[in-house]
Parts: structure tokens; C-alpha cells; sequence
């Protein structure tokens, strides 16, 4: 999964270009800089690969997410949905714009159930963020129908899917906006850092001015002297972020392909054992191969043949159990844990209207996660290592059926 696995020459090479010039931010110092511009080469790459007309790189997927949404206009009154599988940073994003998130199950493809996603849509409802999680894409066909249906903006949080696609099409391209991430364990890491990518124009002039104060960005006029359109905030990448993700992105072909060699190698060990089976995917081919996500029968038998994983040191990750990424384990959001003391965003003392969630609101997705086992998928496997796995799931294969 990682890309910090091939970290290499090339990286070092835009690193030292950067260092050269002095220059580490994006914008102006156009002498100094001797005509390098990493962060705006690696957002005209990183478009051209999705075949999406505009990029702007940013911070991190969870300033993605919140430049995103503001580009939507999306504020408080509002209601967003996502889904009940996900890493917190994208409700947290949908909290930070003042808005309301209201959470679906996932199915078999543990991503938004469609089914789930119509009956939770309301007139209030501003925008919608399925997740294509685990590197896979999510039913985002089925998803653009409902949305389409209801004209409400589709971001597309691809940020654990970066060169996914579906049918030939890059993930991130199917809504208004898809949003990426390179942070430290991603597909391709820039440290920190994120992307998103529209064919909207004037979407894109939102993001951009959003993520950088309100700037205007009026080419050929002094950035001290250029206006604001409105106000914003600072998300902005910079350019040794833009280096190493340069360096990253020539790299992603190679990534990809190489976690679907070792990702093969485990699935078909797991194929031989009946009463296995796996997350629903829509394409092989698009998947980029950073897991592997398979079902047990029933929660006991996930548990037990998961011990014999971990006897044998190549234990698979139990998601149920997971504090990050599912939705029953996000304590903060039942309890409205805040530093305000006020309870301020969960309580609202001027509207009155607080942020209240249950536990319990999606049984579907916590029966599908009582048998999930999931495999992170690496770069680099070593050919000892893969055939330990593959001895300890045959095993555990004997031992529970
Ligand atoms: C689904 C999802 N959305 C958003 C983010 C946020 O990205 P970042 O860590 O770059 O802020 C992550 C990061 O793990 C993620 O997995």
C-alpha cells in the first residue's frame, strides 16, 4: 500500500531541484524560481492520468474534503452524506463546513449501499460523499443514477483508491469533484498532502481561491497586490510536497502492479477454501490492490480462523474492532467530544439543533463487518513471507471448516 516502499533517486532528484531554487512555496517568486513549478507539474500529471480537465493540489485528503465542500457552498443547515465505513476524516470535514452528516450502510462492497443512500436523501441534503475504500470503487454508477436523480453534487472520496478505475474510467471522475490523498501510508505519499480534480471550472476557481485565503489568482498580477473573492482559508500544498509527489505518481503503474502480483498470491489460497468470499468488486482490473477484503461464513468463524492467522504472525486486520474507520467505534461522535466548552459542534446553542448519533443505527454494517477479515496489500512481499501466509491460511482453512 504504501508508496513510501519505493522511495528512490527519483524522489531525491525533485527534492534537491526544489532546494536549489530556495523556493518552497507554490506561487510568485517567478525569477527566483527558474521556471520550476513542482506542485503545478504534478497537479497537470496527476489530471492528465484521470483524463479530468482541473486538479489543485492541497494539504492533506481532509483539506480535500473541506475545500471541496466549501466549493459547493455547503454550510450549516446543510446534510451530507457519506457512509458508516470510512476514515472519521471524512465526516469530520463535513462537521468542519457546519454541516450534518447522516451516514449510510455498506454493503457487500463495503462501500455506500445505493438502497441506503435514496431513502437517507432530504431536501436538506447538499451534497453526497461515497467512498471507494480499500482501493476499489465503490457502486458509484448506481450512485450517480440516485444522485443525478435528485440533482445533488456527488464528491467522490478516492482518497484510498489514487489510479482506481471503473470500465477505463479513473475514480474521482464520475462526480462534481473527487478528492485524493497522499498522506504517509497512501498508494503514492507526498508526507502530507492531497488532490482534487473536477472538469468544473468554476468549481475549480472555488477550490483554488478557497484553499489559498480567497486568493484570485490573476496571472500576471503581484500576488500582494491581486484581491481576494472571498474569504477562505490555507490549504495549500507546497512545492517539496509537489516534488516527491511528482517523483510518486511516474511510480503508480509500477505500485499497482505489483501489489496485484502479491495480492493474487493470498487470493488464491483464500479461493480454495469453501465458504470463503470476497468484497464485490465492480472491475479486477481497476482495482489498485492496496487490501484484500474477505467473508467468513459467520463472526465465529472470521475470530477463530483469524487466530490461527495471528499464531502464524500474519494475523488479518479485524475492522469491527477498528477505532479509525467504523462507524459504532467513533466514540467522539456519540459522546459530542469537543475541546468547546460550549459542546460546540455537536451542540448548537444559537439553532438548537444538536448532532445525534446511535450506535446501533446501521445493523447491515455491522453484520457484514462481524465476518470481514481484510489483508493491507504491500509493495514489496517478500516470496518467504507470502508463502507463510499462504501455509497459515491453509491451516486455518482445515482447522474452522
Ligand atoms: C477515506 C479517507 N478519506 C479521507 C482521508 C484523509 O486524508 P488525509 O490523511 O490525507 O488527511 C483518508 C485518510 O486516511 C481516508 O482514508
Amino acid at each position: 500500500m504504501p508508496g513510501f516502499e519505493v522511495f528512490g533517486r527519483e524522489e531525491k532528484k525533485e527534492i534537491a531541484d526544489v532546494l536549489e531554487t530556495g523556493i518552497l512555496f507554490r506561487y510568485g517568486f517567478d525569477k527566483e524560481r527558474k521556471g520550476t513549478y513542482k506542485v503545478a507539474e504534478f497537479e497537470r500529471q496527476f489530471a492528465d492520468m484521470c483524463g479530468a480537465s482541473y486538479s489543485l493540489a492541497v494539504s492533506s485528503g481532509s483539506a480535500a474534503l473541506r475545500v471541496a465542500m466549501a466549493a459547493l457552498g455547503v454550510s450549516p443547515g446543510d446534510e451530507v452524506i457519506t457512509q458508516g465505513f470510512t476514515f472519521i476524516a471524512t465526516w469530520e470535514a463535513i462537521i468542519e463546513s457546519g454541516a450534518t452528516p447522516v451516514f449510510t450502510e455498506v454493503d457487500d462492497t463495503l462501500c455506500m449501499e445505493p438502497a441506503d443512500l435514496e431513502r437517507k436523501i432530504t431536501e436538506r441534503t447538499k451534497a453526497i460523499i461515497p467512498v471507494h475504500m480499500m482501493g476499489a470503487q465503490a457502486n458509484i454508477k448506481d450512485i450517480m443514477v440516485i444522485a443525478n436523480k435528485h440533482s445533488i453534487p456527488v464528491i467522490e472520496d478516492t482518497a484510498q483508491a489514487s489510479g482506481g478505475k471503473l470500465d477505463g474510467r479513473y475514480l474521482g471522475t464520475f462526480g462534481a469533484l473527487g478528492i485524493f490523498s497522499f498522506d504517509p501510508v497512501k498508494t503514492i505519499t507526498t508526507g502530507e498532502g492531497g488532490m482534487i480534480i473536477t472538469n468544473d471550472k468554476s468549481l475549480y476557481l472555488n477550490c483554488s481561491a478557497f484553499h489559498d485565503h480567497g486568493h484570485k489568482h490573476i496571472p500576471d498580477v503581484e500576488r500582494g497586490l491581486d484581491n481576494r473573492r472571498f474569504m477562505g482559508f490555507n490549504f495549500r500544498m507546497m512545492e517539496l510536497q509537489g516534488a516527491i509527489g511528482l517523483a510518486q505518481l511516474s511510480k503508480l503503474p509500477f505500485i499497482i502492479q505489483e501489489q496485484k502480483k502479491n495480492k493474487k498470491i493470498i487470493k488464491e489460497a483464500l479461493e480454495k477454501i469453501d465458504g470463503i468470499t470476497f468484497r464485490r468488486t465492480f472491475d479486477q482490473d481497476g482495482d489498485t490492490a492496496t487490501f484484500l477484503a474477505f467473508f467468513l461464513p459467520d463472526g465465529e468463524k472470521a475470530k477463530r480462523f483469524n487466530q490461527i492467522l495471528k499464531k502464524n504472525n500474519v494475523g488479518a486486520i479485524y475492522y469491527k474492532d477498528n477505532t479509525w474507520h467504523f462507524y459504532p467505534n467513533w466514540d467522539e461522535l456519540f459522546t459530542g467530544t469537543t475541546l468547546c466548552k460550549s459542546g460546540w459542534p455537536f451542540k448548537n446553542a444559537v439553532s438548537g439543533a444538536d448532532l445525534m448519533y446511535q450506535k446501533d443505527a446501521l445493523p447491515e454494517t455491522e453484520a457484514i463487518f462481524e465476518r470481514l477479515l481484510v489483508y493491507p496489500i504491500s509493495i514489496k512481499m517478500p516470496e518467504d513471507h507470502l508463502a507463510n501466509m499462504v501455509k497459515a491460511i491453509e491451516s486455518a482453512g482445515k482447522e474452522v471448516f
